[in-house]
């Protein structure tokens, strides 16, 4: 509620003290990004890996996300573990929808990807949601995102990932960015793009690609707001015979069986 009355600014100096307020009143363990959590064994969180990986991701962040990055970092762990999850499957990662890269700059460092003898591909316009491509039902969600996030970022997100050899950024639209590159085994896919018709294009062209036992995570699929994301995602699902699972941080998860 308060979210609808206080200007953005004062919400963003109010959120620690209201994260302190609800850990010491009701004594929630983790509250944020739309989860508040008792009772929960939150080891990942305290693990040196993942915090240096957050961390460090959270600095190349900080003057993003209009000033205050989000606390999203049970869906970052979310994302480490699936991107661990391909480390064995001989097969590149794919990110659709970077940003300026709070979780796969998590997920490199965790992974230490200069290490990792696999591709990690990029995709983004790297400025912001091109709106001819939206549907009208998902405009003004989409109008919002753009003023309030995004921005021309190519060039700071170029520099940032430039300590990774195998990291490549592909600038343009999605799905027609993707072909511009040969990609042809899949083991991880994160799709984030806010809109349902580039991200259905996103599962209609790596469907096929992801190798066995690869895992794409579904980053708003849960999310109230993004109701038609999921009806699109739950009929792709439906012709292609998959249970998509939702997970308490709104993300989706599916995995690539055959
Ligand atoms: C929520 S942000 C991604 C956040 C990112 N996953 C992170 O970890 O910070 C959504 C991104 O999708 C991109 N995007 C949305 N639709 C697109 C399209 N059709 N083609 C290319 N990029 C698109 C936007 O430019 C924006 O950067």
């Amino acid at each position: 509620m308060l979210r609808k009355i206080l200007p953005e600014p004062l919400q963003r100096k109010l959120r620690p003290f209201k994260k302190n307020l609800f850990k010491n009143l009701f004594g929630y363990d983790f509250q944020a990004d739309g989860l508040m959590s008792t009772g929960h064994n939150l080891e990942f969180m305290e693990d040196l890996r993942f915090k240096e990986a957050w961390e460090y991701s959270l600095s190349e962040n900080k003057n993003n996300w209009g000033g205050s990055v989000p606390d999203i970092r049970w869906r970052a762990h979310i994302a480490c573990w699936a991107a661990t999850n391909a480390l064995k499957l001989n097969a590149d990662y794919v990110e659709c929808g970077v940003h300026t890269g709070l979780l796969s700059h998590t997920i490199c460092h965790y992974l230490d990807f200069n290490s990792v003898a696999s591709k990690f591909w990029l995709f983004d316009t790297f400025e912001g949601i091109p709106l001819p491509s939206v549907d009208e039902k998902e405009r003004k969600l989409v109008e919002n995102y753009n003023s309030k996030y995004y921005f021309d970022c190519f060039s700071q997100v170029k520099e940032s990932f430039s300590i990774y050899n195998n990291v490549h950024l592909v600038k343009g639209l999605i799905p027609e960015s993707f072909r511009n590159v040969d990609i042809t085994k899949v083991g991880y896919l994160s799709i984030d793009l806010n809109n349902a018709d580039p991200e259905i294009a996103t599962l209609d062209f790596f469907w096929d690609k992801l190798v066995k036992g690869a895992i794409v995570v579904l980053d708003d699929y849960g999310g109230t707001t993004h109701y038609i994301q999921k009806k699109a995602i739950d009929k792709f699902c439906l012709d292609h015979c998959i249970m998509p699972v939702t997970l308490p941080t709104g993300q989706g998860l599916l995995i690539k069986n055959t």
